[in-house]
């Protein structure tokens, strides 16, 4: 997740630049970059454009334009959280073409960039982004006309932007466009701004248009049009904004960890982009720099990881089991290190990671690596420490998770899992069909994930219900057992009620004896081949008389026989089912700590990164 800002006025436009740039901060900033268009002489009137870059954070980017004259009323900056290349200022923002006359800022993924560079052999590339081949291509496409330009461009790409384009020819004007990235237009007096989001505009303006999939705007100091798909000239509704800056932010939620649950649908759809092919029924993780034959001799799976993301690689683990039929183990990190772990060199193990510093699963990274093993990341953070340290791996896609509590992360680590299980699983036993038949179930996650956030009132009733209660248990079996793990952790990290989870059938082997009408019980019982078995469960529980959550498919009617209070879920393939599942959990326990006035995004003694051991 990057951020864009765009200005075109009569006022100097570094300043609103470098100032909209630090609201932008909080998506994600590991470079950043800023363009303007400069007089280069008043009376030929030649234009040329002018820009820095710097690694880091924005104070760096401050500190580096601070020597130079960059004077200019139209220009274009963006903070970068790599998605495609390293950390490195050649692949910062903005990117120009061959001619350095046009410059673009874009957010989103370019699939077919690969191949749309390969058919522009005559162009110089200086980075390895997807953005670049964008730059270029629509110079390629340039002949006297910005907006026509960017239009056939973007007629040949596959992917997500919300992009905008200048060029040195064109000082009067700025070309967006948006397909799957948020870009709202502030309208000022005789002044526009572009931002991906509101927030740099607000000290400005609070009139705003936010554009819509498929529409290109025409940004010039005194007016906006916007083009439809059709390209014909549309009229849209300037809304009044109302947020501060930092309700801006978080988009209108009332905290970093709501606004993350909602992203769920969103990153899940870029977790999966470009990477699963319905047709073969596979996926193709690229990273993992492994050859078929390497894959096929892997005769075991190791998975390391710390809290949520250990819970991600549980559900892990039944992919890999089930669909590649490779024995897999999942390990807490601090644990692992530490065991004398056996390790041959037909062991694979996946570091995963949200923030790719962890300490623990540093370590044990590392202590796989001088054991002999294939060692990859899992990893949120672009450039982060596992993610250099492995050998390869896949980058999760989730966008800054800022709340101390991991969700949206959680879910594209389990994505990603999944994937990789569907692509060991095609070179081994999982015929086309079931192939196909995952990869469409997969498809079908984001639109099922809305159906599941749509019930946030009804969940947040329960949390009114239930947050007085001291403890609580978490059942599960199967691959719904991670998600009773993680339902647990995420009560008690933020609300600091006592939570327990086991699987269902281990209930009778002791922790039934905790259970009263004092504690109660969140289940979950949807319709897989363990749903007899875990009725039975919850028939024992509520002998003991715990007052019973239920989590149930749709159309599930026995569910409302066994409890009172039942969320139901759409059905899906089984294994897909942690990726629906967690989302109520994640739901009641944010529900439960905001009543209980917890501090959400910041839970006490806990840090985002556990960067000590
Ligand atoms: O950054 P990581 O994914 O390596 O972090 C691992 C754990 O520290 C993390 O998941 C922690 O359990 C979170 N607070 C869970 O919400």
């Amino acid at each position: 997740m990057c951020g864009i800002v765009g200005y075109i006025g009569n006022k100097q436009a570094l300043p609103i630049l470098i100032g909209g740039l630090r609201r932008l901060e909080y998506r994600g900033y590991d470079s950043a970059g800023v363009a303007i268009i400069k007089i280069q002489d008043t009376d030929s009137k030649i234009q040329m454009i002018e820009s820095v870059k710097a690694v880091g954070k924005i104070d760096m980017l401050a500190d580096k334009v601070k020597d130079k004259k960059l004077d200019g009323t139209v220009g274009i900056a963006h903070t970068r959280w790599a998605t495609h290349g390293g950390v490195i200022e050649q692949n910062a923002h903005p990117h120009f073409g061959c001619d350095g006359k046009l410059v673009i800022v874009h957010n989103g993924i370019i699939e077919n960039y690969r191949e749309l560079k390969e058919k522009m052999k005559d162009h110089k590339f200086v980075s390895e982004t997807d953005t670049e081949v964008l730059a270029h291509l629509i110079e390629s496409h340039y002949d006297g006309d910005l907006k026509l330009a960017v239009e056939t461009a973007l007629s040949h790409v596959r992917g997500t932007y919300g992009l905008v384009v200048m060029h040195a020819d064109h000082p009067e004007e700025l070309i967006a466009a948006r397909l799957g990235s948020p870009l709202v237009i502030g309208m000022g007096e005789n002044e526009h701004y572009i931002a991906s989001d509101a927030t740099p505009m607000l000290a400005y303006t609070k009139k705003v248009m936010f554009l819509e999939d498929g529409e290109i705007a025409e940004i010039k100091k005194d007016g906006v049009k916007i083009y439809n798909l059709k390209d014909e000239l549309i009229t849209k509704h300037i809304e009044e904004i109302e947020w501060n800056d930092e309700q801006a932010q978080k988009q209108g939620y009332e905290n970093f960890m709501l606004k993350e649950i909602h992203d769920q649908p969103t990153v899940f759809e870029d977790a999966i982009r470009g990477r699963v092919n319905l047709e073969e029924g596979t996926a193709h993780l690229g990273g993992l720099n492994m050859t078929d034959d390497e894959m096929r001799s892997i005769e075991r799976i190791v998975l390391i990881a710390c809290g949520t993301a250990s819970y991600a690689a549980m559900v892990g683990k039944y992919a890999f089991e089930r669909l590649a039929g490779i024995p897999t183990e999942v390990d807490y990190a601090s644990e692992f290190r530490y065991r004398d772990p056996i390790i041959t060199d037909k062991t694979l193990v996946f570091a995963i990671s949200q923030s790719g510093e962890t300490a623990d699963t540093l370590a044990a990274v590392r202590e796989a690596k001088r054991k002999g093993a294939f060692v990859r990341g899992i990893v949120n953070v672009v450039g982060s420490t596992i993610a250099r340290e492995t050998d390869g791996g896949t980058y999760i896609h989730a966008g800054p998770e800022l709340a101390v509590a991991s969700t949206k992360a959680y879910t594209n680590m389990v994505a990603i899992m999944i994937l990789y299980a569907i692509q060991f699983g095609r070179l081994k036993r999982v015929t086309l069909a079931t192939g196909q038949r995952l990869i469409t179930a997969l498809l079908e996650i984001p639109e099922k994930m809305n159906k599941v956030l749509e019930q946030n009132d009804k969940i947040k009733d329960l949390a009114q219900k239930y947050k007085d209660c001291k403890d609580m248990m978490f059942l599960g079996r199967g691959i719904n057992y991670p998600v009773a793990l993680e339902g647990s952790l995420k009560l008690k990290e933020i609300s600091y009620i006592h939570a327990e989870a086991y699987p269902g059938g281990e209930m009778k082997h002791g922790p039934i004896a905790l259970l009263s009408p004092e504690f109660p019980t969140f289940a979950i019982m949807v319709k897989d081949q363990l749903y007899e078995k875990m009725r039975s469960n919850i028939e024992e529980v509520k002998a003991r008389k715990s007052p019973i959550i239920l989590l149930a498919t749709e159309g599930d009617n026995c569910a409302k026989e066994l409890a009172e209070d039942v969320i139901y879920v759409p059905d899906t393939m089984e294994l897909l089912e942690p990726l629906l599942n967690t989302l109520p959990l994640q739901l009641f326990a944010y529900h439960t700590a905001v009543m209980l006035g917890r501090d959400v995004d910041r839970p006490r003694n806990l840090a985002k990164s556990v960067t000590v051991e």
